[in-house]
């Protein structure tokens, strides 16, 4: 079910309810991504013995972002990409509705956000594609740098260590992105990702698109887990 109405909804803040959104995984998986986000940059910049914390962290994260995507199409109605995912058109006309009220009200992630969140996806994505390939040219090896040409690692190292920015500065911007929704337009979107359900207008929302089969989220979670390990073990990372 999508979780955004055909029609731009406008309301008020009376009369709402609280109706479950965000399924446990979706949850569970963004504050792990969190978590791994900030052991990666403060172990990545530390180095020395901190690099096989930063090496098994990033293979985490590289399991939670594949559960991520993979959920966006397995998922709850909610957590799909096709429920949130709009054009740019939508985008506008999202965007001119703040700055003008009556706000649209988006039963999850908003035109503008949802483009957000597959920019972190795929930054995330990227970072530790290249991680797996990187060296630091003293003692440690991505999982998978001696199957490429020195030269090569030595070059997408590089890129690494660059875009690690990249995807800090995206988080730092979604942050800011939600503190303003807090602060200034009093709208608390960090609580339903920690307890799972939004106060939202009568006939907005049904509990039904938050609901997930949790067997099927272990099972890819396992999934993914098995596939980052399989990839990692191929070769031995050298320390
Ligand atoms: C630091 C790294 C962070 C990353 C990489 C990150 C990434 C993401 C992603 C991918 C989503 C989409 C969730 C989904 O549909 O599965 C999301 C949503 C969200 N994140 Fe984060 N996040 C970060 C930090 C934070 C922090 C510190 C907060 C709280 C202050 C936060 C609050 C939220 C909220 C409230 C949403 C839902 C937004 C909405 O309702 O549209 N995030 N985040
Ligand atoms: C989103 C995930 C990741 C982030 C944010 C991240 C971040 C960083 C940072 C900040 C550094 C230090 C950059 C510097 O020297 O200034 C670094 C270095 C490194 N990372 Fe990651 N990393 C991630 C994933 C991975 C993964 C999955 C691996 C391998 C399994 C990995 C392997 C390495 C290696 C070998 C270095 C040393 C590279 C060098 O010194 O040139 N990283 N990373």
């Amino acid at each position: 079910m999508s979780g955004v109405p055909k029609k731009p909804a406008v309301a008020t803040v009376a009369d709402r309810a609280a109706v479950p959104v965000w399924d446990w995984p979706v949850r569970a998986v963004h504050w792990a991504m969190v978590a791994c986000l900030v052991v990666l940059v403060a172990s990545g910049l530390r180095k020395g013995d901190a690099m096989a914390v930063h090496m098994r962290a990033g293979e985490v994260l590289l399991a939670l972002v594949l559960f991520r995507i993979l959920w966006g199409f397995a998922g709850s109605g909610n957590a799909r990409f096709a429920s949130f995912l709009r054009g740019p058109r939508a985008a506008a006309r999202y965007l001119r509705s703040r700055l003008r009220p009556p706000h649209e009200v988006h039963i999850t992630h908003n035109p503008v956000g949802g483009w957000m969140v597959i920019l972190l996806l795929a930054a995330m994505l990227a970072q530790a594609t290249l991680g797996l390939y990187s060296n630091d040219d003293v003692f440690w090896d991505g999982p998978l740098a001696s199957t490429i040409a020195k030269e090569t690692s030595d070059f997408l190292s590089a890129i690494h260590r660059r875009f690690a920015w990249v995807v800090v500065g995206l988080a730092a911007v979604h942050i800011l992105a939600v503190l303003v929704y807090l602060f200034a337009f009093r709208e608390n979107l960090i609580r339903p990702m920690i307890v799972g359900s939004k106060r939202l207008p009568a006939g907005f929302g049904t509990p039904e698109a938050a609901r997930a089969s949790s067997a099927k989220a272990i099972a890819l979670l396992i999934l993914c887990g098995a596939v980052v390990w399989w990839i990692v073990r191929k070769t031995p990372a050298v320390a």
